[in-house]
């Protein structure tokens, strides 16, 4: 049986329109599920929406709208972006669905009869957008005395509400121990650094249930209490599996290989969710990973601020891959990065069309001038300095690649794909194939040519799973198995920067 892979996305809040920051993890996670299963991997790639939750909640309040109607209206929007920017999931899970509703709620029964689950009072402070309690301590205070959201720096709302809380503190030396056995567990390795400090001060138990609104998963025989958004939507990692439904489909997929999210919400999956496996007596994922964050021109995207960069309209006027590209090439995959419409328009232009799409370009071009459009072979006993390394460079690629991506390393990856490409252009002014065939050095120029094709070729099968349709182009135009090329449309037309 070939080897699985399971990988997953945060579930997105589903009244949030989809833009860069959700397709950023997204399209990661469709680079990285397309390139296990070229490998031969059995992929299971799960993405989907978080629907419970105050905030979700006052969005339909605000609309008029019952809940279930107001999500069951917008969750198409998620699906859609995803089905346009070429997102291959494998299932694409609802916390409102009944699979989900119905493992949540087996868990909760499970974990209350264990004595891991018990019920309180919590008194505190919550922040609504970010669905988070915090502490007194943790808050920031405004010269107001009101009490600010450390993370996105909106007002906090004081609770006191019966509640029902996880023994959280129960696994604080289990975690511990496990974080120091595993450095790898979270990643990048800064990640790892503060989850640890933060578990090293001491896990308080967790509040996960809500009376002050009606919208979540009942609480099995307290139905005034819904169930806590995080502690329900962590689960969807396992409801989606068959946790507690189809043991079979569960022993098969899990533990994930990785989660991947965002670092704003590391801790909830390197703290709350690792506790609960352990509470369940379930292994724990293998990996997680917190990439950083997008600015906008250096600003935080906000909808108020009005600059949230809408993937789809990129897509739409320069093309799915690049978007695909650009954002995973800009900045490593772990640390934050800055989106501008200018460095978009540089790399399009720079990477795509002169690098890229000229190289093709002038390869087929020359085929179709000097060889009436068949792709030349020839052999060439010894190799000059410069062919040795263009020849390296292509032997190394798919290797450089797959241990990239290892990693996550996505622009890494990318980079190792542009030294091919980036040495075949100097490849080709170096050694001059017009000024070989003016002098009549067929050979030569054949075996220029043909070694030009190799380099195109392993460039457009490494690129496959980050910019999919591109690859197909550049196959399509090479027409390996034809008789001619078949020069096409150029790949990335030139943008006029005014
Ligand atoms: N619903 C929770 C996740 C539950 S997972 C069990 C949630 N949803 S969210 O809609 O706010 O999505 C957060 C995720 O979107 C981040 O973790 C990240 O993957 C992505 N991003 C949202 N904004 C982003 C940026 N500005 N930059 C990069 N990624 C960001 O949290």
């Amino acid at each position: 049986m070939a080897n699985k892979f399971y990988l997953t996305t945060p579930l997105y809040y589903v009244n949030d329109v989809p833009h860069i920051g959700h397709a950023y993890t997204t399209i990661a996670a469709d680079v990285l599920a397309r390139y296990k299963r070229g490998q031969g991997f059995d992929v299971h790639f799960l993405t989907g929406t978080d629907e419970h939750g105050q905030k979700v909640w006052k969005a339909a309040e605000a609309q008029g709208k019952k809940p279930q109607q107001f999500v069951d209206e917008i969750v198409g929007r998620f699906q859609s972006a995803w089905r346009t920017l070429g997102i291959t999931y494998d299932d694409f899970i609802r916390t409102t669905e009944p699979r989900h509703e119905q493992t949540v709620q087996k868990i909760f029964k499970k974990l209350l009869q264990q004595g891991d689950i018990y019920k309180g009072e919590y008194e505190g402070w919550y922040c609504v957008p970010c669905e988070t309690f915090w502490a007194e301590g943790e808050l920031t205070e405004d010269t107001e005395e009101r009490k600010l959201c450390p993370d996105c720096g909106r007002v906090t709302d004081l609770l006191k509400e019966e509640t029902y809380y996880f023994k959280l503190s129960n696994y604080q030396t289990k975690l511990e121990d496990y974080l120091k056995a595993n450095p790898d567990f979270v990643q990048p390795q800064s990640r790892w650094n503060e989850v640890f400090q933060f578990v090293k001060q001491g896990l308080k138990d967790l509040s996960i249930t809500r009376t002050a609104f009606p919208w979540g998963v009942a609480v099995p025989d307290d139905p005034k209490h819904v169930v806590y958004v995080w502690f329900d939507a962590l689960i969807n990692y396992i409801s989606a599996i068959g946790y507690l439904q189809d043991e079979a489909k569960f022993k098969k997929w899990w533990p994930a290989d990785v989660h991947l999210m965002g670092k704003e919400i590391v801790r909830f999956h390197a703290v709350t969710w690792p506790c609960m496996l352990m509470a369940l007596g379930i292994d724990l994922p293998k990996k997680i990973f917190g990439h950083g964050w997008w600015t906008v021109e250096g600003k935080k995207m906000s909808k108020s601020k009005g600059n949230v960069v809408d993937p789809l309209a990129l897509a739409k006027e320069y093309g799915v891959d690049v978007v695909r590209y650009f954002i995973l090439r800009e900045v490593p995959f772990g640390v934050d990065g800055d989106f501008s419409m200018k460095s978009f328009i540089n790399r399009y232009n720079a990477d795509l069309a002169n690098d890229l799409g000229n190289l093709l370009s002038r390869i087929l071009t020359m085929i179709e001038k000097y060889f009436q459009g068949i792709i030349p072979t020839s052999k060439k006993a010894h190799l000059d300095a410069q062919e040795q390394t263009l020849q390296a460079l292509i032997d190394h690629l798919p290797d450089g690649v797959g241990k990239a991506l290892d990693k996550l390393a996505f622009s890494d990856a990318l980079e190792g794909i542009w030294a091919v490409i980036v040495n075949s252009n100097i490849y080709i002014e170096k050694t001059a194939p017009w000024s070989l065939a003016k002098k009549g050095e067929t050979d030569r120029l054949a075996f220029v040519l043909g070694k030009l094709v190799k380099a195109i070729e392993v460039v457009a099968k490494e690129l496959a799973p980050f910019m999919p349709e591109t690859s197909k182009r550049i196959m399509a135009q090479l027409n390996l198995g034809g008789e001619k090329v078949a020069k096409g449309e150029p790949l990335f037309p030139r943008i006029q920067v005014s």
